[in-house]
């Protein structure tokens, strides 16, 4: 397995932990969705495969990268696995960018810094990175600075600059959420394309279950820090199985099924919120005694698991 997050609690000071007991996995070549209302922990959970984690954090669990354990490996070794092993892309281009550096700067000195690239290979690289990105006039842009691209071309840099080093996994925390709805499908169709050019695993953050469900392969479902179900995406989509994923999806707007649109009643939950029994039970249509009182364990569901006390397997 390419990533392998076993069993992984981090905490940090608040009532609860931020994320208790995730476990998900990502293979070669594939696409995995991991979805969550904001304060989820959909950003810890990336951050953690970088071994970014929070300050004074407790933390159990493993984080496998190619069988390696990043939370216990030496710095040399973490150094290269955020050099050129795992690249993370982030909502917003504007924050990956130094507005008053060019962009051929910021796709060159990494190469030459952390890859020991001389200048010429990294000017060289960097061309066919953003001719692979599909931009025009890759010289020009070489000259330019943030100001003078659209959002969707800045995303198109930054994931230019998440090839440079052949990494084998992407993690794209919430990539396109900042942008319109023209440019955020054209840079999806980008991801998957150098995704599968390359073969790269991709952990695909996003809160919105329905896009996870159209690009993702398997789809994890992150409530209040901790995985409530993993499925096929299609399986997710034509038949959830844990109330939390029913929920999200009865609350989006679709046009195919013109059904009224159901809130979930009351508000995600935040880390001074304590359970004692299942997390979701306070907003559940369904929530019986049981919920209240014991945490429920994942039970294997078609082509995954769910963990809901009243899951019928
Ligand atoms: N460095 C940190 N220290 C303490 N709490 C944090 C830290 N980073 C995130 N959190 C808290 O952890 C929870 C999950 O955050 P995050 O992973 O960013 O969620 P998401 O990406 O799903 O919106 C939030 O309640 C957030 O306030
Ligand atoms: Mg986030």
């Amino acid at each position: 397995m390419l990533l392998s997050v076993e069993g992984l609690t981090i905490e940090a000071g608040g009532s609860r932990p931020i994320l208790r007991e995730v476990s998900l996995s990502v293979g070669q070549g594939e696409i995995v969705g991991l979805v969550g209302e904001s304060g989820s922990g959909k950003s810890t959970i990336a951050r953690s495969v970088l071994r970014l984690l929070p300050q004074h954090a407790r933390v159990s669990g493993r984080v496998l990268v190619e069988g390696d354990d990043v939370l216990t490996m030496d710095p040399g070794a973490l150094r290269n696995l955020r050099a050129s092993r795992v690249s993370m892309i982030y909502q917003d281009p504007r924050s990956s960018l130094n507005p008053v550096r060019r962009i051929g700067d910021f796709l060159t000195e990494r190469m030459v810094h952390t890859l020991g690239r001389s200048k010429a290979e990294a000017r060289a690289r960097a061309l066919e990175l953003l001719t692979a990105v599909g931009m025009r006039e890759p010289e020009l842009r070489l000259r330019q600075y943030p100001h003078e691209l659209s959002g969707g071309m800045l995303q198109r840099v930054v994931i230019a600059a998440a090839l440079a080093a052949d990494p084998a996994l992407l993690l794209a925390d919430e990539a396109t959420s900042a942008l319109d709805v023209t440019t955020q499908a054209e840079t999806l169709a980008l991801l998957r394309k150098v995704q599968s050019e390359r073969g790269l695993g991709m952990l695909f953050i996003t809160h919105d279950l329905h896009l996870a469900a159209a690009f993702c392969d398997r789809v994890h479902v992150l409530y209040a820090g901790t995985v409530v179900e993993s499925r096929p995406a299609k399986e997710l989509f034509d038949d959830p199985r844990h109330p939390y994923t029913a929920g999200l999806l009865a609350c989006t707007p679709d046009l195919a099924d013109p059904r009224p649109i159901q809130p979930i009643p009351g508000r995600p939950p935040s880390l001074d919120d304590v359970f004692d029994g299942c997390p979701f039970a306070p907003r559940c249509p369904h929530a019986a005694d049981v919920c209240l009182t014991g945490r429920p364990e994942p039970v294997t569901v078609a082509g995954g698991s769910a963990a809901c006390h009243l899951v019928e397997v």
